[in-house]
């Protein structure tokens, strides 16, 4: 799956606040974690030991292996409720669904048992065969396992034969759900893609629709038909759907045939489909659309149908997706030299999808804010987000599908790969992205996050920790696809990209139609490693199976190279090591090379001596997944450099150098304002990413104090020093007009985020200026879509109710679904907090939000400092209605910036009182604020200081040398 904003919105959230609005890339990795998590339920673990003959946990026994299923599955539900007629009245809606299910497997073991997967069932009708002799043999009960994980027991009358065939016959009901998971149902507005809020009694009978679809990774296959649900227990689906004549039904393969059962229903069978892991299945039974073209590629020549609402596929919205899926899938196919065991792509956008979008094999589903495209409203960075996300589930049909993975311990494997592959595709296809160096950035920056915490986790967990649904859902966040495809960035650097590159071929084709781990993984690298001592397994087992990464310490006065464990809490002991390939380059020639630090501990070498005004600068190119720390002078004359002549040092150190400096501040191994003094080049500074990385890093400093005295320098600073960046691009901004490359676009997005949110007196006459140019003429928006996204916030932000109802009247009737997130986003930021409030009592009113919403406002809300107090008061007040749903992700964004004694206590409280409904995150966020606090006490007084200072009057701008 592709997250939600990869990374956990957790991380999201520190960036709104600094611009209220969230720039950058970051937001996008939010996406993909949570795109992930959207099948998972949020159960308790399995009580205590399970009964004598069941499995532990969540598996199943080893004794049968299931080879096909035939699948019969009957979604009772209407897409248009038919209109009363005479004098009977309109049905009402149904989410009954029946089915059948037919499954071949061998026996391995003898036993008397099934076991099997089913979760919210009803099972009748039991009929076991011999298939090797017809004979039926007798099932004397089903029964629950009660082992808290969804396994039934079938007992038969006698034991079945190790190494014989049989089927086992079920019939089945269940409901389907309102929530993004197993087999849901979702409500939309005709015409308006993203449209309908919810199936609130206020939606226009005439135009509301319906539509049925699956997400089932991680554990959702058994909620819709009883199976074998782990990912290693490939088979092959023959799937029939039964849905209303006048709609369409899409499944992973292609249409087999179709008939008219009578007037209301008819049947329509797919053509068998791979052998593959049960959750990959997927169907759709909708009143969509679609287009449809074909591509070659070398040998292979595929077919590929985009999907949507009939309005968007006449406006074209598909257009952009449906190109890129051609290029990318061409492009994969020809690097890794194979096909993905398929020749269609069915991709559809549905107006409600947990994650962003989901691999299933050949029907790949978006949430359609991840494909629809349109020029006139989509910003560029969804333009990019929609690229990323596409070939992320494209990666998927090699990574994942082709390839399965063993058990969700090895997540990794392919979300790590999926995300790594989704940017070198992107990159390929279109290069005004400048994909190389923006994964780099986000990726770093989400993954350490996590992993410089004591609670983070491993890559690569033991099997046996992996074993409650709860545990599954842990692993989807920023450590699987950030760290995992930064580690296996590094390993391609280190171990030179040809090698891994063939190594990567190898691994596909000899794994196709398997699953395995990451040993597999290691071994076909090592065949194709050339030269003769690197040991790809000892080289990455510290990296994969030890959590967090390192620090590096070079002393240009004595030589030293050292490390250590990597922890933002400095009383938090390790002694971890890593073997650690150091990239280093310098302003003096010659002294530029690479060195392996091994696990023997610190080395010294005389040419790190670096003497008097020379520098030396660590993890060329951030290729290495570690921080790096210099001595206070070698940190001096980097920043020198950087305010002299900041070309010098490459665009990603750049981006490096901001980002370990604020994260070393924050673990308390440099002082803040050294880290401060890594943003004053800023001020000549136009490419986009080091401000980003600015921007974001930041933000957790705006977190801390924005309650505080240190706002007001603190703004004055930023001010300042975005001027220029600013200024470079106001004839645009004030024109309309647009930049050409995606990232110049992003640039200047940013621009007058930072300016406008804080205070710059030009930029906030502008978006007053624009915003009610629009208030007077509603149906003449000539905003840049671009720039939608502040505009609207900070003219909400600078304005009072008359703002706030104008667009809370634009988002009711807004259909399109980039234009609804940035009005709903722009909702939270005003400053009163009666209208926050207002805002926050619309969310438990499921006809004025959909539940889609819910989580995202509170977050919202939480972020912005006027609203912070409200959220947490208005959180827990409600938290019966908020828990079921987005629980953990509210809390989350909340506690991100508790930062004082009494609210570690509440807090505490809370995690006391609810910790079982947090997954597991009661701790990190206990965490978290303990280390914000300690925080806070010691860098307040200097931050203070250091603002004061920086912004008292000067004789003028500090002018920029030429390069
Ligand atoms: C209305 O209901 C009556 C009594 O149930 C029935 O006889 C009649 O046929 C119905 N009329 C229509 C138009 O359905
Ligand atoms: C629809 O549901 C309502 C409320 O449950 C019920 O009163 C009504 O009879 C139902 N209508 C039909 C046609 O089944
Ligand atoms: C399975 O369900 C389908 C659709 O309802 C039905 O046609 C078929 O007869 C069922 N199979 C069995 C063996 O009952
Ligand atoms: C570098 O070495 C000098 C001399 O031993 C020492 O005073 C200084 O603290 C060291 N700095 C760092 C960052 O290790
Ligand atoms: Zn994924």
């Amino acid at each position: 799956m592709s997250q939600k904003s990869r990374v956990s919105k957790v991380f999201a959230a520190a960036f709104v606040v600094l611009t209220v609005l969230v720039i950058g890339a970051l937001v996008t990795m939010v996406v993909f974690i949570h795109r992930d998590i959207g099948s998972l339920n949020a159960t308790a673990l399995p009580p205590g030991g399970p009964p004598t003959p069941a499995p532990p946990g969540l598996r199943l026994p080893r004794d049968l292996l299931p080879e096909s299923y035939r699948l019969f599955i009957w979604p009772r539900f209407y897409t248009r409720i038919p209109a009363a007629e005479g004098n009977a009245t309109a049905p009402n809606q149904t989410t009954v669904f029946t089915g059948n299910s037919t499954v071949s497997f061998r026996c391995l073991a003898p036993t008397r048992s099934v076991h099997l997967h089913s979760r919210d069932l009803v099972l009748s009708d039991p009929v076991l065969l011999d298939r090797d002799s017809g004979r039926a043999i007798g099932v004397d009960r089903i029964r629950d396992l009660d082992t808290g994980e969804d396994i039934m027991e079938l007992r038969l009358s006698e034991e079945l034969q190790e190494g014989r065939n049989y089927s086992l016959f079920l019939a089945f009901s269940g409901d389907m759900s309102p929530h993004p998971r197993g087999l849901y149902l979702s409500s939309y507005k005709e015409g308006g893609s993203g449209a309908g809020a919810g199936a609130g009694a206020n939606a226009d009978p005439n135009t509301q629709r319906f539509l049925a679809a699956t997400q089932l990774e991680a554990i959702g296959a058994r909620v819709v038909f009883p199976c074998f649900d782990e990912p290693a227990l490939r088979a092959v689906f023959h799937l029939t759907l039964i849905h209303r004549v006048h709609t369409r039904a899409v499944g992973n393969a292609e249409e087999a045939g179709s008939f008219h059962l009578d007037d209301e229903w008819k049947f329509t069978e797919f053509l068998p489909t791979p052998r593959m892991s049960s959750y990959l299945l997927a169907f759709i039974v909708s009143e969509l659309e679609h287009v449809q073209f074909s591509r070659r590629s070398g040998d292979l020549e595929f077919t590929i149908r985009m999907h949507a609402q009939p309005e968007a596929i006449r406006d074209g919205l598909l257009d952009y997706a449906g190109h890129l899926t051609g290029d990318i899938t061409a492009f994969f196919h020809d690097r890794f030299g194979l096909g993905f065991g398929m020749t269609t792509i069915d991709q559809v956008a549905l107006p409600v999808l947990g994650p962003a979008a989901m691999e299933n094999w050949g029907l790949i589903t978006y949430h359609e804010g991840y494909l629809l495209y349109d020029p006139n409203v989509s910003s560029a960075h969804q333009k990019q987000e929609i690229a990323i996300t596409i070939a992320h589930e494209l990666a998927h049909q090699w990574f994942g599908n082709l390839v399965s993975i063993r058990w969700w311990n090895e997540l990794w494997l392919k979300e790590g790969f999926a995300t790594y592959m989704s940017y070198v595709a992107v990159d390929h296809v279109d290069k005004s992205f400048s994909m190389c160096d923006v994964f780099v950035a986000e990726n770093m920056a989400m993954a350490m996050e996590t992993d410089a915490l004591a609670s983070s986790h491993p890559l690569i967990l033991p099997e046996s920790d992996v074993q409650t649904s709860s545990s599954i859902g842990n692993l989807y966040d920023s450590i699987s696809y950030s760290k995992g495809a930064l580690l296996l960035r590094m390993l391609k650097d280190y171990m030179r990209e040809g090698d891994f590159h063939r190594g990567v071929r190898r691994y596909l084709k000899t794994f196709q139609w398997q699953s395995t781990d990451h040993r597999d993984l290691w071994s076909a690298l090592q065949q194709e490693e050339s030269s003769s001592y690197i040991q790809i397994s000892d080289f990455m087992e510290p990296w994969t199976r030890q959590s967090g990464f390192p620090v590096v310490t070079i002393n240009t006065t004595t030589g030293q190279i050292s490390q250590k464990h990597f922890l933002y809490n400095s009383t938090d002991q390790s002694s971890l090591l890593w073997k650690i390939p150091v990239v280093y380059t310098s302003n003096r020639k010659e002294l530029s090379g690479e060195l392996v630090l091994s696990t023997a501990g610190p080395d010294i070498k005389g040419e790190f001596i670096a003497g008097p005004g020379v520098w030396i600068l660590a993890n060329v190119n951030y290729t290495g997944y570690y921080r790096v720390n210099y001595n206070l002078e070698n940190w001096n004359l980097l920043f020198a450099q950087l305010e002299t002549n900041r070309n010098v040092i490459p665009l990603l150190n750049r981006v490096q150098i901001i980002s370990d400096a604020f994260n070393l501040a924050r673990a308390q191994q440099v002082n803040l304002t050294l880290a401060l003094n890594s943003t004053r080049f800023l001020r000549n500074e136009t490419e986009f990413l080091p401000w980003d990385a600015a921007v974001s890093n930041m933000g957790y400093i705006l977190e801390m104090f924005d309650r505080s005295e240190v706002f007001g320098p603190l703004q004055m600073y930023l001010q300042n020093q975005v001027e220029r960046l600013y200024m470079f691009y106001k004839n645009h901004t004030d024109s309309g007009t647009v930049p050409r490359e995606p990232a110049q676009q992003q640039n200047q997005l940013l621009a007058v985020s930072v300016a406008c949110s804080n205070g710059l007196p030009d930029c906030v006459a502008m978006v007053t200026r624009k915003f009610s140019e629009w208030m007077n003429n509603p149906s003449n928006n000539s905003i840049q879509a671009n720039l939608r996204d502040v505009v609207y916030c900070q003219a909400v932000a600078a304005g009072g109710a008359e703002q706030w109802e104008f667009v809370w009247n634009q988002f009711l009737s807004c259909s399109d679904p980039a234009e609804r997130v940035r009005l709903r986003k722009a909702l939270s930021c005003s400053r009163r907090v009666w209208l926050l409030s207002r805002l926050l009592q619309y969310t438990l009113d499921p006809e004025k939000i959909r539940l889609n919403d819910v989580s995202s406002i509170i977050e919202d809300v939480s972020s912005n400092a006027a609203g912070h107090a409200l959220a947490w008061n208005f959180i827990r007040a409600h938290w019966d209605y908020i828990v079921t749903d987005y629980g953990p992700s509210v809390i989350a964004a909340v506690s991100r910036r508790f930062s004082s004694q009494f609210e570690l206590e509440e807090l505490r409280r809370f995690v006391s009182d609810h910790g079982e409904d947090l997954e597991g995150l009661g701790d990190e966020v206990l965490e978290r604020t303990q280390v914000n606090i300690e925080w806070v006490e010691q860098n307040r007084d200097g931050a203070l200081q250091w603002f004061r200072r920086e912004t008292e009057p000067r004789p003028g701008p500090a002018p920029e040398a030429s390069a």
